[in-house]
């Protein structure tokens, strides 16, 4: 094996299998999620330098429960690191045993080598790893040895080292285990052998090769571009790719942030995109949203008169054959999930039904990325960094953060509140260490007092949050003073405002916009 092998990681659905595959492609090597069915079809494509078995909420011994063709793995001489249902799986499979433990151990624990084979090398004799089981190994499999053991006697650790197969009760891909990282560079280098080879940044051609090569000379393209890093970057390496056979398509729906259609604009034209189509479609959307207050209903609106404005457009150009969309790897993950399991919480915006309707293929040159990938690309095309940081914002713009109906007055207070809050955090440093941060504006009124008259105001709601992906989040324990600073020039600046508060609930149970 060596440069140019790729790790698979086989998911049992266990809750760090991204961080895993995320934390491989961190330490230079490309690795990609698969269904466990999906790995002798993978082993084929013959550049598998090693597989990982994830986590899993299943009990290896119980029936029915997810397993992997192991013995295609090993007869071809691979690597094989289980981690956590994965080291369950690997003593199953081999003959050891599996049980409930009299008590689980989670969170951190501290735990004991006793022998330091190639995975563990390196390591102290004694540190805190981050566990999550209630079963243990209980007997390890014929051959194989404990490599390390936890504080309550559970077998952490164990490895056959003949046939290069690791496994670990413990998560080496979470930031709580110490040394959690070297562990997982000692797999990767000492075990299967493979150097760093894997950047993003250096993808960049390649990915323009591939556009090239998908997209015929006579065929045309057309991307609907946001504010958003992931379109922006789909959009300039499909320009660098086919040049002016591209068409953007830019829907203002009067719902974006203060300035966004003309750095939209700025940043297309800089980078050498010609076709750009701004669709002022602002009042269109207003009077759509008149007296309509209820959040999915608000939503359905959007997404529906977004593929309309959309569709009048893109049938105004001759030759299109492609829909170009800013899909990263965890959306995609996500939506083959989502299909199976989760629940409606909310109906996100995209432009996921046009492809079908329009008869369109699709070009997803992103779709193998995560997104702090997708901002290393952005950066080496130059996008500034105002751009590659920017927090995520919702399809539906602003009217997320409008409860109620959405007026203009309301859309105003919340463009001005929003812009203040953005321009005082950066000013402060924070907006890069935080997931998102956003006004509120409610539906209700506060009584006011200004200049000795009684005023009825808004309320607007401030809301920072801390998060990895978005699913779960904590908020933000604000300094003081800053707030001060926010909530002093909200009601100063922005007219019609006579109370600001700070939302302090995390998510669960609040989900992180409003509606
Ligand atoms: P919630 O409010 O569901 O948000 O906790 C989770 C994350 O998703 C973003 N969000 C959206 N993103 N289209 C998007 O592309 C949408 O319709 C949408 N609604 C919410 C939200 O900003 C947060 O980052």
């Amino acid at each position: 094996m060596g440069r140019g092998s790729r790790i698979i990681v086989v998911d049992f659905g266990g809750q760090y299998t991204h961080l895993i595959a995320r934390r491989c492609r961190e330490l230079g090597v490309y690795s990609e999620i698969v269904e466990p069915e999906g790995v002798v079809a993978e082993l084929g494509r013959g550049d598998v330098g090693g597989v990982i078995l994830s986590g899993g909420p299943r009990s290896a011994y119980e029936p029915g429960s997810p397993t992997v063709d192991l013995g295609a793995i090993v007869s071809r001489g691979l690597p094989v690191l289980g981690i956590c249902y994965g080291h369950q799986l690997i003593t199953r499979l081999f003959g050891g045993r599996v049980s409930r433990g009299r008590f689980g151990e989670y969170g951190r624990t501290l735990i004991e080598v006793i022998e330091h084979d190639s995975l563990l090398e390196g390591m102290p004799r004694r540190f805190n790893v981050w566990m999550s089981h209630g079963d243990s190994v209980v007997e390890p499999p014929p051959g194989f040895r404990i490599t390390s053991v936890s504080e309550g006697g559970v077998i952490t650790s164990m490895s056959e080292e003949e046939r290069r197969i690791y496994s670990l009760q413990f998560h080496p891909e979470v930031a709580h285990t110490e040394h959690g990282m070297r562990i997982l560079e000692n797999f990767l280098r000492r075990i299967c052998g493979i150097e760093p080879w894997w950047s993003p940044g250096d993808r960049i051609s390649e990915l323009i090769e591939e556009i090239r090569r998908t997209v015929s000379e006579d065929e045309r393209v057309i991307c609907a571009v946001s504010g958003g890093v992931d379109s922006l970057t789909t959009a300039i390496l499909v320009s660098r790719a086919i040049g002016d056979r591209l068409y953007c398509i830019f829907v203002d729906h009067g719902l974006l942030r203060k300035n966004e259609r003309e750095n939209v604009e700025d940043s297309l034209r800089r980078f050498g995109v010609k076709n750009l189509i701004v669709v002022d479609a602002r009042r269109r959307f207003l009077e759509k949203l008149r007296g309509v207050s209820d959040p999915e209903e608000k939503r359905r609106i959007i997404g529906e008169e977004f593929i309309r404005v959309f569709e009048e457009e893109a049938g105004k150009i001759p030759g299109v054959r492609w829909l170009a969309q800013g899909t990263i790897y965890p959306d995609r993950i996500e939506s083959g999930r989502a299909s199976r399991a989760a629940a409606l919480i909310k109906s996100h915006h995209n432009v996921g039904g046009l492809p079908e309707r329009m008869n369109l293929k699709l070009l997803e040159p992103l779709r193998d990325f995560y997104k702090d990938e997708v901002r290393e690309i952005a950066r080496r095309l130059g996008l500034p960094d105002e751009i590659v940081k920017r927090h995520p914002f919702p399809g539906p713009g602003l009217a997320v953060r409008i409860i109620g109906e959405v007026t203009e007055e309301k859309l105003e207070i919340c463009r001005e509140a929003n812009a203040i809050l953005e321009e005082e955090l950066r000013r402060s440093g924070l907006y890069d260490g935080v997931w998102q941060a956003f006004a509120v504006v409610c539906d209700d009124k506060w009584v006011g007092v200004m200049g000795d008259r009684r005023i009825d105001g808004y309320i607007v709601i401030i809301r920072i949050v801390e998060s990895v992906d978005g699913m779960t989040a904590d908020w933000h324990r604000i300094d003081h003073g800053l707030l001060e600073r926010i909530s002093s020039r909200i009601t100063r600046e922005v007219p019609g405002v006579t109370m600001v508060a700070y939302a302090a609930t995390p998510k669960p149970p609040s989900t992180i916009e409003p509606c």
